[in-house]
């Protein structure tokens, strides 16, 4: 044993954070409406392990990628297996789609995912080790409007929290146009290498494509007139963004066509989009949410050949994002009765009222560890609850109790043995009156 004065208290782990109880209501709000969402577009949960098979990220995220490069929690089990926690869901998604044959279900298969991922980034403002991420991909159809649909999904879920975003959308081609526009953009390029960021030197070669979203002002700056993928598309995928394009003009999406996202993940082809909100638009940083089509990858992990897209929102930016623009959420549900006693006697009683409460679903509040009336009352008043009882000495004597309704303070006594149907009455009467009038 170490000796209690050698006892350091325990830290977090750098990066990760503890989402505390004054945060919940934002994280509760939030987890309302991706429901509400879910239900209206009729996406079905879907919950997979945080743990995966190392190779399925390299084979889907990418290995040559700054996720599965640099940033994944990579180890080996006790049986020698190589595991990773997931960076991201959308691997674990598709491989649970081939798993379960869900390529035998009416298609596009609709799935939404609520949870934890995990990248060794570095950790800084809306960067973080641990994060959350909701995420909804439809798998099974190629169709741009799905495409469009899916950008309303996470359009719909931002406006829903009262957050004004810009979508900015890019495409990215097809294996048929993009090793075209590669050549185009290494040609431009070239000269201009030893100008770029260390970062950036190594990724021409590698990942030219990722120089367009550096980070560094110099490397936008000498960016800034770089030939577009859009400008290089082939005929059928400058078809399929057009339709996208004019489908979210239907749907009155605000968005930005931005040839600077790429997106950091391998799996992309054609549309991909990001959020951005409005107050900080361009800052990378802020990109709230993003996602894209990923036609290949559903092969690639051993499937048939079969279209997908989806999108994939971080909730610790949205939460901040919400703090920041003061966004009202709804408090956590309240409580209507709060049960006081005074008395060995009475606490014991209250003890069944309160139980008896709870079975009639009445929303109510205790604090049978405390003594006086004082302390008690104080916290049915922090709570906000509408009524009071109060079981004294005298009203265990006379089989009464005394309600107390908190807006006024009046005090009325009530037979003990009809305390509950009368309360719930007069929060029925409440309710009624409270209730604006359509
Ligand atoms: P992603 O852009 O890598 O896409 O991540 C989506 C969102 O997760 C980001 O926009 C951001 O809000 C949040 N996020 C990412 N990394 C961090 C971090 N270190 N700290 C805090 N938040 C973070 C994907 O993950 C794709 N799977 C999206 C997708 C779904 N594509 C198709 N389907």
């Amino acid at each position: 044993m170490v000796a209690n004065k050698d006892k350091k208290a325990f830290q977090l782990i750098k990066g990760m954070k503890d989402i505390m109880p004054a945060d919940q209501k934002y994280w509760q709000h939030v987890r309302n409406i991706i429901n509400k969402l879910a239900h209206q577009f009729n996406y079905q949960r879907i919950d997979t392990p945080i743990a995966e098979a190392t190779k399925l990220f390299s084979r889907s995220v990418g290995d040559q990628t700054d996720i599965v490069e640099k940033e994944m929690y990579s180890f080996k089990d006790r049986g020698d297996n190589n595991i990773s926690l997931r960076p991201e869901m959308t691997a674990g998604v598709v491989r649970a789609y081939i798993e379960h044959g869900m390529v035998n279900l009416p298609q596009p298969v609709k799935l939404f995912y609520l949870g934890p991922c995990f990248r060794y980034d570095k950790p800084q403002s809306g960067r973080q080790r641990q994060f959350w991420q909701v995420g909804w991909e439809a798998i099974g159809e190629g169709s741009p409007i799905l495409d469009a649909q899916i950008i309303n999904l996470g359009y719909k879920f931002f406006k829903d929290l009262s957050l004004n975003v810009v979508v900015q959308i890019n495409s990215l081609g097809c294996q048929e146009c993009r090793p075209v526009y590669y050549e185009v953009l290494l040609d431009f390029l070239k000269g201009k290498k030893n100008s770029l960021c260390d970062d950036c030197k190594r990724r021409v070669n590698k990942k030219p494509l990722r120089v367009l979203d550096c980070k560094e002002e110099n490397c936008q700056e000498i960016t800034a007139d770089a030939p577009q993928q859009v400008d290089h598309l082939c005929d059928d995928c400058r078809d399929h963004f057009v339709a996208t394009l004019e489908y979210l003009d239907e749907l009155e999406i605000v968005y930005n066509l931005n040839p600077k996202i790429v997106r950091g993940l391998d799996y992309y082809n054609r549309t991909c989009f990001e959020y951005t909100s409005q107050d900080n638009e361009g800052t990378k940083l802020n990109a709230l949410g993003g996602g894209g089509r990923y036609d290949g990858l559903v092969e690639e992990l051993g499937g048939r050949p079969t279209p997908a897209v989806g999108l994939a929102i971080g909730l610790e930016r949205t939460v901040r994002e919400l703090r920041h623009q003061d966004v009202k959420v709804p408090d956590v549900e309240g409580y209507d009765i709060f049960v006081a006693q005074l008395g060995k006697e009475a606490r014991k009683k209250c003890l069944n009222l309160y139980e008896n409460l709870l079975a009639n679903d009445v929303r109510v509040a205790e604090s049978f560890t405390k003594d006086g009336l004082k302390p008690q009352l104080e916290l049915a008043d922090k709570l906000a609850v509408k009524y009071t009882l109060i079981l004294g000495q005298k009203e265990m004597i006379d089989g009464t109790i005394l309600v107390r309704d908190m807006e006024g303070g009046i005090q009325e006594v009530v037979d003990f043995n009809k305390v509950i149907p009368e309360i719930k009455k007069r929060l029925k009467t409440r309710l009624v009156e409270e209730t604006p009038v359509q």
